[in-house]
């Protein structure tokens, strides 16, 4: 895996750092996998948080992430969640015992950087879905104009843990030219001394035209049955660029 993906590594311990409420975000993923079936596989799960909340409303989910303290974080909160299975695992190049998953979904694409790996990553999400179960991709298409979003700092809503403070300053650049949007943030934690310790997370996420979306999900066995340009499911109108694709495993071909 030579992807630079930053340092979720440090993140892990502080991941839910911002203090806000999730809820609305989970009920949405629950309400969408539902009709779908009780399977659901998560790439890019981080802790896994919402497999947690998917699994004790009663889906059986098979959660990964690529970053071993991510899940090894995500196993001390959740590891005792009945249905719920985290994975150390790489999107592009996994393989799980389990039965076919009804619905997949993952918004953190941009972290694959080359279209070849999308298209492995696709290829092994095709091979652990069920013939007629979805997968969900949010993602950014790329920026018609370049962009720099100059330094900022992002507080938490409120403080999150008992013993340390968390922030982050970050700037961002889009490039119209590559499809690549380069976040760069430093990390604050300050110790209930007032020692505070700081590390980078400086990574891009990478964004494919619609087209590019589209002819390699047909090429490895999905079809496209929606088009959103929002969570409210409002259809996807030329031009928007936000992209919410329901695909799902055609029936009968093999990948
Ligand atoms: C923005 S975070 C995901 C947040 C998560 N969706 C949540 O609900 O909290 C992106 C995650 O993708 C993971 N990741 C990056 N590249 C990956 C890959 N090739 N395979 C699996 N996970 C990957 C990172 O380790 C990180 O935890």
């Amino acid at each position: 895996m030579t992807n630079d993906i930053g340092n979720y590594a440090k993140h892990a311990q502080i991941w839910d750092w911002g203090g806000y409420e999730r809820i609305e975000e989970f009920e949405y993923w629950c309400k969408y996998a539902k009709p779908f079936g009780n399977h659901v596989l998560m790439p890019f799960c981080a802790l896994g948080e919402t497999g947690a909340y998917m699994a004790r409303k009663g889906f059986t989910v098979t959660a990964f992430d690529i970053t071993p303290e991510m899940i090894e974080e995500g196993e001390k909160r959740f590891g005792n969640v009945d249905g719920l299975r985290l994975y150390i695992s790489d999107v592009t190049d996994f393989c799980f015992d389990i039965s076919p998953a009804d619905f997949c979904f993952a918004s953190d694409f941009g972290h694959i950087h080359t279209l070849t790996d999308v298209k492995k990553a696709l290829s092994c999400i095709n091979r652990h879905l069920r013939e007629g179960g979805a997968l969900v991709i949010e993602t950014g298409l790329p920026y018609k104009e370049s962009g720099y979003y100059p330094p900022k700092t992002f507080y938490p809503k409120e403080h999150v843990y008992p013993d340390k403070k968390v922030w982050k300053t970050g700037d961002t650049r889009n490039d119209a030219e590559t499809g690549r949007c380069y976040i760069s943030q430093t990390v604050f934690i300050e110790d209930m001394a007032g020692c505070v310790e700081q590390f980078e997370h400086a990574f891009y996420l990478q964004c494919y035209s619609r087209d590019i979306w589209i002819s390699a999900l047909l090429e490895f066995g999905f079809r496209i049955q929606n088009e959103f340009r929002n969570r409210e499911k409002e259809q996807w109108i030329n031009n928007d660029g936000y992209w919410i694709v329901e695909a799902i495993k055609k029936e009968g071909v093999k990948t």
